[in-house]
């Protein structure tokens, strides 16, 4: 049996003919830039997350970097992220001109250790960005906590958590995107809220950064006036054919991250209480989406590649933590700063996860899983 570690297709097939319908629409009225779709689904995608405003873009690296620029921050300015996410996190910050200062993580979370970025506060900092890492929502309530008391902002990277959830006492939730001053999202094709293409999302109930977020994406312009340049602004729309594909996928898009949380509750029933194995963990003030399903293991590299033999493919994401990146070296990190996240570099498997993953395939790769990880210690 062949297990792939994502696919992309199974979504675009199933909703074929809507999306087809769509395209065609847009081709025969020639709606192709800040079209109706865009406004509409920037209308409704506030609306899924529960905030005032949404704002569509060209990718999830530009909603970040756009979202920093509307906060004024640039150079002289410390930002803080985790040290162990996808690198845009990071580059963003360093186009704002800004210096990105990394936090380590929670390796039971693989998200932001609170306890830690209260540590590395300075006079010169000016924001924190969360990550939502594979689908778990970081720790809002503590980082809010955290930001209030030193007046700092908080850009949440849901890059990889359409549709996560912070569950609060009393049972109300809350999704993420809507806890900081902004939320940014990515919709590259492989995230569970994905389109044919690159695209992004900003979110915020903040008047003032909505505003200076429509100027910052379409070369500073504000209003009717198409040759007034408020400020020297970038080229980031989102297309409106990528926001009338994103529509018809927003409507399944609980039901899909319900496969994957599905999905993920039969691999931890199968995974668990193996010795040298650690799953995912999922404390019920939390609704994780699993963009990626992600153990721990003492035996990582030999059971990817064995896996790989038995047409198994998962991913190492990720093997090398910001600090220890290349592109990073400036910075003058060592390996040992942040155990936690080197730690979690060196075991982190992703199994394959997605939203059209059948229980067979799951049972497959555990089964298969289980004979390796046992194997070598
Ligand atoms: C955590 C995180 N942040 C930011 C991004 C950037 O998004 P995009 O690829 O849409 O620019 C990604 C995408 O992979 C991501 O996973």
């Amino acid at each position: 049996m062949d297990v792939p570690f994502l696919d992309v297709r199974s979504q675009n097939k199933f909703l074929k003919k809507q999306s087809l319908a769509a395209v065609k629409r847009i081709l025969e009225t020639g709606d192709f830039i800040l079209g109706k779709d865009v406004r509409l689904f920037e209308q409704e995608f506030a609306a899924y997350c529960g905030t005032r405003f949404a704002v569509g873009v060209n990718s999830g690296t530009d909603a970040l970097f756009l979202s920093l620029l509307s906060l004024g921050i640039g150079p002289g300015d410390e930002v803080l992220c985790p040290v162990y996410t996808y690198i845009a996190t990071a580059l963003t910050i360093s186009y704002a001109g800004a210096t990105p200062v990394f936090v380590d993580i929670d390796p039971r979370t693989f998200t932001i250790d609170p306890a830690d970025l209260e540590r590395k506060i300075t006079r010169k900092t000016k924001a924190i960005i969360p990550v939502h890492l594979y689908g778990y929502p970081a720790d809002m309530p503590a980082i809010m906590r955290i930001a209030r008391r030193h007046n700092l902002k908080v850009i949440e990277d849901a890059a990889q958590a359409q549709g996560a959830r912070i569950i609060r006492r009393g049972g109300d939730s809350r999704k993420v995107g809507s806890w900081g001053d902004i939320g940014c999202f990515s919709f590259y094709p492989t995230k569970n809220l994905s389109g044919c293409g690159d695209g992004g999302m900003v979110t915020t109930d903040s008047k003032r950064v909505y505003e200076t977020l429509l100027m910052w994406r379409d070369q500073g312009r504000r209003g009717k006036n198409r040759y007034v340049h408020f400020v020297r602004g970038y080229n980031s729309r989102l297309d409106t054919i990528q926001a009338a594909l994103l529509r018809e996928k927003l409507k399944h898009l609980d039901a899909w991250n319900e496969v994957r949380r599905s999905r993920a509750r039969l691999y931890s029933e199968l995974l668990s209480g193996m010795e040298g194995v650690v799953v995912p963990g999922e404390p019920d003030t939390v609704g994780h989406v699993f963009h990626l399903y992600a153990i721990l293991l003492a035996n990582r590299d030999d059971v990817h590649k064995k896996l790989f033999e038995r047409g198994i493919h998962t991913g190492i994401v990720y093997h090398l933590p910001l600090h220890l990146q290349p592109a990073y070296k400036e910075l003058n990190h060592r390996r040992g700063d942040f155990p936690a996240a080197e730690k979690v570099a060196k075991t982190v498997l992703c199994l394959p996860m997605h939203s059209h993953l059948t229980e067979q395939a799951v049972r497959y790769v555990a089964v298969n899983v289980k004979a390796l990880a046992a194997k070598k210690r």
